[in-house]
């Protein structure tokens, strides 16, 4: 059986996690959303008020937290947060918690122990730079910020989430933004990662485009 290590990273709404959750089907390989895993531990810290500057005690939380994925569902200490990690103040605040150096820490070695043990398609900011710096496959996608903000606005209003157009896209800018400029693990295409604009594309065409390189 092959092994997979496949890393696709992109800014928001690029249609990074639509599409490797449809390759991961395909190849019966696992999927890791790495970005829920970011957002977990920003709704935690919202929901226990800890203040971002104290660093010990994001720390200390993190070594008393579970984060389990069973399918499309984010369990956060057992309890089912899917719906809680998409809402708007959580999304205005990730990327901060996201540029703490020891919060990559702690979730890069969760998601590396997850890459040693299977096949995985996983999706993020950092994965073809520093998660799966061996991965055979690595892949940037990205596209218009008028349309990402657009793909981003029909997922929440399918996801019954109330949104505004205008208002998430300036939150995708802004988050897009502090991702590049972070100092640790920006946002970046690896050198070795092959672009895709999928602006003009549908999700069928993206997926095939990416199965055709992994196939050959
Ligand atoms: O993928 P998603 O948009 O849900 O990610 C939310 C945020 O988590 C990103 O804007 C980024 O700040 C952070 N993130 C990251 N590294 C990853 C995945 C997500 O810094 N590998």
């Amino acid at each position: 059986m092959n092994i997979y290590k496949i890393a696709v990273d992109g800014p928001a709404g690029s249609g990074k996690s639509t599409i490797a959750k449809i390759i991961a089907k395909k190849l019966n390989i696992m999927y890791l959303d790495t970005g829920a895993m970011y957002r977990a531990i920003a709704y935690k810290i919202l929901n226990k008020n800890i203040k971002i500057e104290n660093i010990n005690d994001i720390v200390d939380m993190m070594k008393n937290t579970k984060i389990l994925f069973d399918k499309d569902i984010i369990f956060l200490d057992g309890i089912n947060v899917s719906k809680e990690i998409r809402m708007p103040n959580v999304s205005n605040f990730v990327s901060k918690v996201a540029s703490i150096k020891e919060v990559r820490e702690h979730l890069v070695k969760l998601q590396t122990n997850i890459a040693n043990n299977n096949s995985v398609i996983m999706d993020g900011r950092d994965i073809g730079t520093v998660v799966l710096k061996d991965a055979q496959f690595k892949f940037f996608l990205n596209a218009s910020i008028k349309e990402r903000a657009n793909r981003r606005y029909k997922e929440m209003i399918e996801k019954k989430i109330e949104v505004d157009f205008d208002n998430i896209y300036k939150e995708i800018s802004q988050r897009d933004l502090a991702d590049i400029n972070r100092k640790e693990s920006p946002l970046a295409k690896a050198s070795d990662a092959i672009e895709i604009d999928t602006s003009t594309m549908n999700i069928d065409e993206v997926v095939l485009k990416l199965l055709s390189i992994i196939n050959n």
